[in-house]
Protein backbone atom coordinates (compact mmCIF):
# COMPACT_ATOMS: atom_id res chain seq x y z
CA UNK A 1 0.00 0.00 0.00
CA UNK A 2 1.44 3.35 -0.90
CA UNK A 3 2.27 6.00 1.92
CA UNK A 4 -0.08 9.18 1.97
CA UNK A 5 1.36 11.73 0.48
CA UNK A 6 2.14 14.98 2.60
CA UNK A 7 0.02 16.93 0.47
CA UNK A 8 -3.27 15.06 2.13
CA UNK A 9 -1.30 13.89 5.62
CA UNK A 10 0.21 16.93 7.15
CA UNK A 11 1.57 14.60 9.51
CA UNK A 12 4.08 12.78 7.25
CA UNK A 13 6.60 14.84 5.31
CA UNK A 14 6.13 15.47 1.94
CA UNK A 15 9.46 13.38 0.62
CA UNK A 16 10.62 11.53 4.10
CA UNK A 17 10.54 7.83 2.45
CA UNK A 18 8.57 5.13 4.07
CA UNK A 19 9.83 3.44 7.17
CA UNK A 20 9.48 -0.58 6.60
CA UNK A 21 9.46 -2.22 9.73
CA UNK A 22 11.62 -5.40 9.76
CA UNK A 23 11.13 -7.51 12.27
CA UNK A 24 13.91 -9.54 13.32
CA UNK A 25 14.20 -13.53 12.52
CA UNK A 26 14.37 -16.08 15.02
CA UNK A 27 17.11 -17.82 14.80
CA UNK A 28 16.95 -21.25 13.42
CA UNK A 29 18.08 -23.72 15.81
CA UNK A 30 17.99 -27.45 15.31
CA UNK A 31 14.61 -28.05 17.55
CA UNK A 32 12.71 -25.12 15.40
CA UNK A 33 13.59 -26.88 12.29
CA UNK A 34 12.85 -30.21 13.24
CA UNK A 35 9.52 -28.64 15.08
CA UNK A 36 8.29 -26.54 11.76
CA UNK A 37 9.35 -29.98 8.85
CA UNK A 38 6.68 -32.13 11.36
CA UNK A 39 4.11 -29.15 11.31
CA UNK A 40 4.25 -29.91 7.34
CA UNK A 41 4.18 -33.20 7.14
CA UNK A 42 1.14 -33.10 10.00
CA UNK A 43 -0.91 -30.63 7.58
CA UNK A 44 -2.30 -33.04 4.66
CA UNK A 45 -3.57 -35.32 7.23
CA UNK A 46 -5.12 -32.58 9.38
CA UNK A 47 -7.02 -30.72 6.26
CA UNK A 48 -7.73 -34.59 4.73
CA UNK A 49 -9.38 -35.19 8.51
CA UNK A 50 -11.12 -31.65 8.32
CA UNK A 51 -12.68 -32.28 4.52
CA UNK A 52 -13.60 -35.84 5.47
CA UNK A 53 -15.23 -34.47 8.43
CA UNK A 54 -17.18 -31.69 6.44
CA UNK A 55 -18.22 -34.07 4.19
CA UNK A 56 -19.78 -36.05 6.62
CA UNK A 57 -21.55 -33.63 8.53
CA UNK A 58 -22.63 -32.28 4.72
CA UNK A 59 -24.15 -36.14 4.01
CA UNK A 60 -25.62 -36.00 7.49
CA UNK A 61 -27.11 -33.03 6.97
CA UNK A 62 -28.52 -33.93 3.52
CA UNK A 63 -29.95 -37.35 4.58
CA UNK A 64 -31.47 -35.48 7.25
CA UNK A 65 -32.42 -32.66 5.33
CA UNK A 66 -35.84 -32.04 6.89
CA UNK A 67 -37.23 -32.36 10.01
CA UNK A 68 -40.55 -35.01 10.07
CA UNK A 69 -43.76 -33.55 10.53
CA UNK A 70 -44.33 -35.20 13.82
CA UNK A 71 -41.27 -33.88 15.39
CA UNK A 72 -42.35 -30.39 16.57
CA UNK A 73 -38.97 -28.97 17.97
CA UNK A 74 -38.25 -26.43 14.74
CA UNK A 75 -42.04 -25.41 15.46
CA UNK A 76 -40.60 -23.92 18.51
CA UNK A 77 -37.73 -22.40 17.26
CA UNK A 78 -40.03 -20.62 14.43
CA UNK A 79 -42.47 -19.76 17.03
CA UNK A 80 -39.65 -17.85 18.97
CA UNK A 81 -38.53 -15.84 15.60
CA UNK A 82 -41.38 -14.98 14.16
CA UNK A 83 -44.67 -16.38 16.82
CA UNK A 84 -45.31 -12.85 18.19
CA UNK A 85 -44.62 -10.25 15.15
CA UNK A 86 -47.70 -9.28 13.73
CA UNK A 87 -47.91 -9.47 9.94
CA UNK A 88 -45.20 -12.09 9.86
CA UNK A 89 -46.95 -14.62 8.33
CA UNK A 90 -44.91 -15.02 5.09
CA UNK A 91 -41.73 -15.45 7.09
CA UNK A 92 -43.43 -18.35 9.35
CA UNK A 93 -44.71 -20.34 6.24
CA UNK A 94 -41.15 -19.72 4.84
CA UNK A 95 -39.42 -20.88 8.16
CA UNK A 96 -41.60 -24.00 8.38
CA UNK A 97 -40.71 -25.26 4.89
CA UNK A 98 -37.27 -25.08 5.80
CA UNK A 99 -37.50 -27.34 8.51
CA UNK A 100 -40.10 -29.57 7.08
CA UNK A 101 -39.49 -29.02 3.20
CA UNK A 102 -43.00 -28.39 2.84
CA UNK A 103 -46.51 -27.30 4.08
CA UNK A 104 -48.12 -29.82 5.59
CA UNK A 105 -51.80 -29.81 7.08
CA UNK A 106 -50.16 -30.81 10.49
CA UNK A 107 -47.62 -28.14 10.38
CA UNK A 108 -50.04 -25.53 9.15
CA UNK A 109 -52.65 -25.95 11.75
CA UNK A 110 -49.92 -26.04 14.58
CA UNK A 111 -48.87 -22.80 12.85
CA UNK A 112 -52.43 -21.34 13.04
CA UNK A 113 -52.94 -22.14 16.26
CA UNK A 114 -49.45 -20.81 17.95
CA UNK A 115 -49.48 -17.57 16.00
CA UNK A 116 -53.38 -16.93 16.08
CA UNK A 117 -54.35 -16.86 13.06
CA UNK A 118 -56.75 -18.32 10.74
CA UNK A 119 -56.04 -21.98 8.93
CA UNK A 120 -57.70 -20.42 5.89
CA UNK A 121 -55.12 -17.08 6.00
CA UNK A 122 -52.18 -19.47 6.05
CA UNK A 123 -53.67 -21.30 3.21
CA UNK A 124 -54.64 -18.09 1.22
CA UNK A 125 -50.47 -17.45 1.74
CA UNK A 126 -49.25 -20.26 1.05
CA UNK A 127 -51.73 -21.33 -2.30
CA UNK A 128 -51.08 -17.71 -3.88
CA UNK A 129 -47.05 -17.64 -3.96
CA UNK A 130 -45.91 -20.34 -6.28
CA UNK A 131 -42.42 -20.66 -3.56
CA UNK A 132 -44.51 -22.70 -1.39
CA UNK A 133 -44.68 -26.07 -1.41
CA UNK A 134 -48.13 -28.43 -0.17
CA UNK A 135 -46.60 -31.48 -0.83
CA UNK A 136 -43.35 -33.20 -0.07
CA UNK A 137 -40.91 -32.97 -2.26
CA UNK A 138 -38.56 -35.95 -3.85
CA UNK A 139 -35.13 -36.69 -2.90
CA UNK A 140 -33.59 -34.30 -5.47
CA UNK A 141 -35.16 -30.59 -6.24
CA UNK A 142 -34.67 -29.99 -9.53
CA UNK A 143 -34.95 -25.55 -10.05
CA UNK A 144 -34.69 -24.82 -13.19
CA UNK A 145 -34.57 -20.88 -13.77
CA UNK A 146 -36.27 -18.78 -15.85
CA UNK A 147 -35.20 -15.22 -15.63
CA UNK A 148 -34.72 -13.49 -18.15
CA UNK A 149 -31.29 -13.97 -19.12
CA UNK A 150 -31.73 -17.87 -18.63
CA UNK A 151 -35.32 -17.18 -20.42
CA UNK A 152 -33.52 -15.83 -23.25
CA UNK A 153 -30.76 -18.18 -22.86
CA UNK A 154 -33.76 -20.98 -23.60
CA UNK A 155 -34.80 -22.43 -20.02
CA UNK A 156 -38.03 -23.37 -21.58
CA UNK A 157 -36.31 -26.20 -23.85
CA UNK A 158 -34.53 -26.79 -20.25
CA UNK A 159 -38.01 -27.74 -18.40
CA UNK A 160 -39.24 -29.44 -21.52
CA UNK A 161 -36.37 -31.76 -21.71
CA UNK A 162 -36.20 -32.21 -17.89
CA UNK A 163 -40.11 -33.13 -18.27
CA UNK A 164 -39.21 -35.27 -20.78
CA UNK A 165 -36.45 -37.40 -19.47
CA UNK A 166 -38.82 -37.30 -15.86
CA UNK A 167 -42.05 -37.88 -17.61
CA UNK A 168 -43.13 -34.74 -15.24
CA UNK A 169 -44.53 -32.20 -15.40
CA UNK A 170 -43.63 -28.70 -13.30
CA UNK A 171 -44.57 -29.24 -9.58
CA UNK A 172 -44.40 -32.56 -9.51
CA UNK A 173 -42.43 -35.55 -8.32
CA UNK A 174 -41.85 -38.35 -9.84
CA UNK A 175 -43.43 -41.52 -8.67
CA UNK A 176 -40.14 -42.94 -7.23
CA UNK A 177 -39.90 -40.16 -5.13
CA UNK A 178 -35.93 -39.14 -6.71
CA UNK A 179 -37.23 -35.76 -8.42
CA UNK A 180 -39.18 -32.84 -8.09
CA UNK A 181 -38.96 -30.09 -10.42
CA UNK A 182 -39.98 -26.55 -10.22
CA UNK A 183 -38.96 -23.27 -12.16
CA UNK A 184 -38.20 -20.62 -10.21
CA UNK A 185 -36.76 -17.13 -11.15
CA UNK A 186 -33.34 -15.61 -11.28
CA UNK A 187 -30.63 -17.63 -9.08
CA UNK A 188 -28.35 -14.64 -9.04
CA UNK A 189 -25.81 -17.05 -11.65
CA UNK A 190 -26.99 -14.81 -14.86
CA UNK A 191 -23.74 -15.39 -16.23
CA UNK A 192 -24.17 -19.10 -16.62
CA UNK A 193 -27.19 -18.98 -18.14
CA UNK A 194 -29.66 -21.50 -18.68
CA UNK A 195 -28.79 -22.52 -15.65
CA UNK A 196 -30.52 -25.26 -12.81
CA UNK A 197 -29.94 -26.84 -9.68
CA UNK A 198 -30.14 -30.14 -8.53
CA UNK A 199 -30.21 -30.37 -4.95
CA UNK A 200 -26.95 -28.52 -3.89
CA UNK A 201 -25.43 -28.45 -7.59
CA UNK A 202 -25.87 -25.73 -10.29
CA UNK A 203 -25.38 -26.51 -13.43
CA UNK A 204 -24.84 -23.66 -16.08
CA UNK A 205 -24.64 -23.00 -20.02
CA UNK A 206 -27.19 -25.69 -19.89
CA UNK A 207 -28.12 -27.35 -23.42
CA UNK A 208 -31.17 -29.13 -23.85
CA UNK A 209 -28.90 -32.40 -25.27
CA UNK A 210 -27.10 -32.75 -21.56
CA UNK A 211 -30.20 -32.92 -19.95
CA UNK A 212 -30.32 -36.54 -19.78
CA UNK A 213 -26.89 -36.71 -18.41
CA UNK A 214 -26.96 -35.13 -15.57
CA UNK A 215 -29.84 -36.72 -14.41
CA UNK A 216 -28.57 -40.05 -15.00
CA UNK A 217 -25.77 -39.05 -12.37
CA UNK A 218 -28.58 -38.17 -9.64
CA UNK A 219 -30.56 -40.97 -10.48
CA UNK A 220 -27.44 -43.02 -10.37
CA UNK A 221 -26.58 -41.73 -6.75
CA UNK A 222 -29.63 -42.16 -5.87
CA UNK A 223 -30.03 -45.81 -7.01
CA UNK A 224 -26.68 -46.77 -5.43
CA UNK A 225 -27.80 -45.10 -1.61
CA UNK A 226 -30.68 -47.53 -1.77
CA UNK A 227 -28.77 -50.34 -2.45
CA UNK A 228 -26.04 -49.68 0.21
CA UNK A 229 -29.07 -49.72 2.55
S1 LIG B 1 -31.77 -15.29 -14.98
FE1 LIG B 1 -31.21 -17.31 -14.45
S2 LIG B 1 -29.64 -16.96 -13.05
FE2 LIG B 1 -30.28 -14.97 -13.51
Amino acid sequence: MSRPSGKFCPTVPKNRPARVAVRPRAALTRESLLLESSRVAARPAAVAARHEEERMEKECACANRYADVDDLGPMDEIMEKYGHEKGALIPLLQEAQDAYGYLDEQIMRELARRAGYQLSQLYGVATFFSQFRLKPIGEYLIKVCHGTACHVGGATQISDEVCNQLGIKEGETTPDNKFTLESVMCLGACALAPIMVVGEDTHGKLKPTGIKKILKKYADIAGSTEEEE
